[in-house]
């Protein structure tokens, strides 16, 4: 596949991004709508995902706001049908939602816990089955964010890096199983963006740390994703400092986790130790 997305029926192609009223993954939605994607954003607020719609519209594209908890109960199915009925089969699906769910273990709820292993891990598996049909017939994309603690566990973010982990390893094997059919998988590891999930954590890291926790503007996160992606790259980085250690950590792992290790107290300060 499928750099260029099939436009053979003659209608430009359809993307449902998860998390697109705020943040990368509003970023991500003006980018596909800018090269003519039609997109249904999801997200718990109504608010955020007209505004995105209407900056979609004022770009002259079709957007289609679905407000849904994608944790709850019977969503899933009801969002893709949703979505088909407004646009059309899907030719790419954005696995973008997520909770940030830092801090020490036992500062989570078991309902907290729960709570982020559906939204950041079991969600995106559980829709991507859905969608197959659709994906496989459009010989379509799937797209993943993940983080860089998919690879680099952080300290005192044990619950997130076990999501991130988990949906490397998930897109990494599906990949595989997929790529017969002519589906891409695509996973991107954005580096730290200042959108409302990192609210804080610029200040709580200190001055001696900004090196690795500069943040990025989200619209152009989106947008180097996006651009990536359809230039046909499937895993995406950023080589700044995050993107070095993260790569460094494959190589030498003790080296790095020590690294990390004496930073500790900071990163606690960074995912609020409660
Ligand atoms: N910011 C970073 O530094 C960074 C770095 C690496 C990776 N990432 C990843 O990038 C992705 C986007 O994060 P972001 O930084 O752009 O933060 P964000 O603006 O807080 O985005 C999170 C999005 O998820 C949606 N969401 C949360 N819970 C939901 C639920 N139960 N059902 C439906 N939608 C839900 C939110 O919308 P509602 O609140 O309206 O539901 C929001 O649009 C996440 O997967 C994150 O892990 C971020």
């Amino acid at each position: 596949m499928n750099r260029q997305l099939s436009t053979a029926n003659c209608q430009l192609p359809a993307a449902l991004i998860t998390g697109g009223g705020t943040g990368i993954g509003r970023g991500m939605a003006l980018a596909l709508a800018r090269r003519g994607f039609r997109v249904a954003l999801v997200g718990r607020r109504a608010g955020p995902l007209a505004a995105v719609a209407g900056e979609v519209e004022a770009l002259g594209g079709q957007a289609l706001a679905l407000p849904a908890d994608l944790t709850e109960a019977g969503v899933l199915p009801a969002l893709l049908e949703q979505a088909e009925a407004g646009l059309g089969p899907l030719d790419l699906l954005v696995h973008n939602a997520g909770v940030l769910a830092g801090g020490p273990l036992d500062s989570h709820t078991a309902q907290g816990l729960a709570g982020a292993l559906a939204l950041n891990l079991a969600v995106p598996l559980e829709l991507t089955r859905l969608a197959l049909p659709q994906l496989r017939a459009r010989r379509g994309m799937l797209l993943l964010v993940g983080s860089m603690a998919s690879t680099m566990a952080l300290p005192y973010a044990s619950l997130y890096s076990a999501t991130k982990a988990g949906l490397h390893g998930f897109g990494q094997s599906l990949r595989h199983e997929l790529a017969p059919h002519g589906v891409r998988v695509v996973l991107a590891y954005p580096p730290g963006t200042a959108t409302a999930m990192t609210a804080g954590m610029a200040a709580a890291s200190g001055s001696a740390a900004s090196w690795l926790y500069r943040l990025r503007c989200p619209e152009a996160v989106g947008e180097r994703i996006v651009q990536r992606m359809l230039a046909g790259q499937n895993d995406i980085r950023w080589w700044n400092g995050e993107g070095w250690l993260a790569t460094m950590h494959q190589l030498a792992p003790g080296l790095v986790q020590r690294l990390l290790r004496g930073q500790a107290t900071r990163f606690a300060r960074m995912f609020g130790e409660k």
